[in-house]
Formats: C-alpha cells, structure tokens, sequence
C-alpha cells in the first residue's frame, strides 16, 4: 500500500511542487510505481514542472463530482514509465464538499502505488488541511531566511494539531555563501523548525530552465546539482542512507 507524503511550506512559493515534481520523477526512474496529486487548486502547476501542461484533462474535481472514473483521470507520463499525475482544478475556491472529498479519493488510490506525493497550496488553509488529513508523512519546505523559517514553525504546528505521524524538512535554495554571510548554518536552521533534515535542495537555475523548456528536472540537459538532491531525497525516502550533499 502507498505511502502518501504532502508536502507542505507555509510560504508560498518555497519550492514544493518543484520538488514534488522531481522527487517523484526520481522515485519512478528507481521502479516505483508514483502518483504526483495536486492539491493547490486554483493554482495549479505541478502540471507544467512536470512537462503534462498540455495532457490536463480531468482533474481531481471531476473524480469527486462524478464525472470520469479515476483512471480517467490519471495522466501517465509519456517519458518516465511508473509516474502519473492527478492535476487540481483551475477553479480555486472549492466547495467544501469537493475538497473533502479528496480524503476518500486518497484512500481508495493508496493500494495501486508505491507513493503518492501530495503538493500542497500555501499557506495553512483548508486546502493544506485536507491534504494533511490524507498523508501519514509530511515534507516542510524552506528557505533560509527568517520570513520562511517563521512560516515553516507555524505549518509545523498544524501538523501537530493534525497528528501527522512523520515529519521531516527539506531546506531548499541553499547558497554557501549566503548561509555564511546570515551567519547561520543547517544545524540552526533545523533547530530552529524543530524538524529532522531529509534534504538539502541547492539553489540551481537548472530547476527554472527545466520548467520553461517544459520537460522534468530529470530529464533536462544537464540534470544539475538541485536534481541530485532530489534523487538523494527519493532515495531516503525509500529508506537509503545518503549523505548530505556538500553545498557550494
Ligand atoms: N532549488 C531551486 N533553485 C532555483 N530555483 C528554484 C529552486 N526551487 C524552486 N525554484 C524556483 O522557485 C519558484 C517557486 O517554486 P515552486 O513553484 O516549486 O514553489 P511552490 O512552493 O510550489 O510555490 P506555491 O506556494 O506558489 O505553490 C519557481 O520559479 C522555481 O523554478
Ligand atoms: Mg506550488
């Protein structure tokens, strides 16, 4: 049965569905079976990190209200065998009914993958709510500064309220030189987020490119250090022991 990860920041834009979208292209190139859901409708775009922006037909909303099936749903990658995306609705504002729905359709998902990778909307909203109420793992993305740190305790928090069994922290964007000059380091980051460390995520323009040349990460020129840290991730998830990547 499936393990179901959200991943999760409080701020916007720290960089989950980036890492959604390569975590899970890692997790699939290892021979797993993953589905990517997103939840952040209204905003959706795991779509387009993922090089499906033009393959979006149904999404989750239509499952819940009854208009296609599942599998119908379901977009296969055509280059990475093993990955799939349920995309989110254009339309923000669900009705409550249709955003709790998402807690069956997790459910009655969980037996045909290995994971299932939740990416989350911003904030601490109803959307991130539910979405928390369907995984047993949570992933809290963060910058750094002192603006997302502060988020990331506040997320930290509710997924406390929420009994989220398992949490870890990723730490993205990381720059050795600004790290030295905010004369801060991992540790203190960590410390401060009260979280254990999955991974270290590089700043790396490669993870933009990647997105407006429209293929994944994984399979973009040049992979990059910032895709390395996504396989280091999808590999400790599956329970590998990696060491932390050396940042520059
Ligand atoms: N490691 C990285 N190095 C460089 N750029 C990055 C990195 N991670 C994310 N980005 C960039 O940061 C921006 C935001 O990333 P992303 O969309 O994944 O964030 P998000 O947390 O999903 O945002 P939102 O809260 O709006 O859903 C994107 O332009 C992306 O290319
Ligand atoms: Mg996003």
């Amino acid at each position: 049965m499936g393990a179901v990860i959200a991943v999760v920041s409080g701020k916007g834009g720290a960089g989950k569905t980036c890492l959604v979208g390569g975590v899970a292209s890692c997790l699939a190139a290892m021979g797993r079976r993953v589905l990517c859901l997103d939840t952040d409708a209204g905003l959706r775009n795991l779509d387009l990190v993922l090089g499906l922006g033009d393959r979006v037909m149904m999404d989750f909303s239509d499952v819940v209200e009854g208009r296609c099936s599942l599998e119908d749903a379901f977009i296969p990658h055509p280059d990475i065998p093993g990955l799939f995306l349920l995309s989110a609705p254009q339309r923000g504002n669900l009705p409550e009914h249709v955003l709790a729905g998402l807690v069956p359709l997790v459910k009655e998902t969980r037996c045909q993958f290995d994971d299932i990778l939740l990416d989350c909307p911003a904030g601490l909203g109803p959307g991130v709510r539910v979405a928390v109420q369907c995984a047993e793992r949570a992933v809290v993305v963060t910058g750094i500064d002192p603006v997302s740190l502060r988020d990331a305790q506040q997320t930290v928090s509710l997924l406390g309220d929420l009994n989220v069994a398992e949490r870890h922290l990723v730490i993205n964007r990381v720059q050795a030189r600004i790290v030295r000059k905010m004369k801060t380091n991992l540790d203190d980051v960590m410390d401060t987020v009260s979280l254990p460390l999955l991974g270290v995520v590089p700043e790396d323009e490669q993870v933009t490119l990647a997105v407006s040349s429209g293929k994944p990460l994984v399979l973009a020129a040049g992979g990059g250090r910032a895709a390395t840290a996504y396989l280091h991730i999808a590999q400790r998830l599956t329970g590998m022991r990696v060491p932390l990547m050396r940042i520059r």
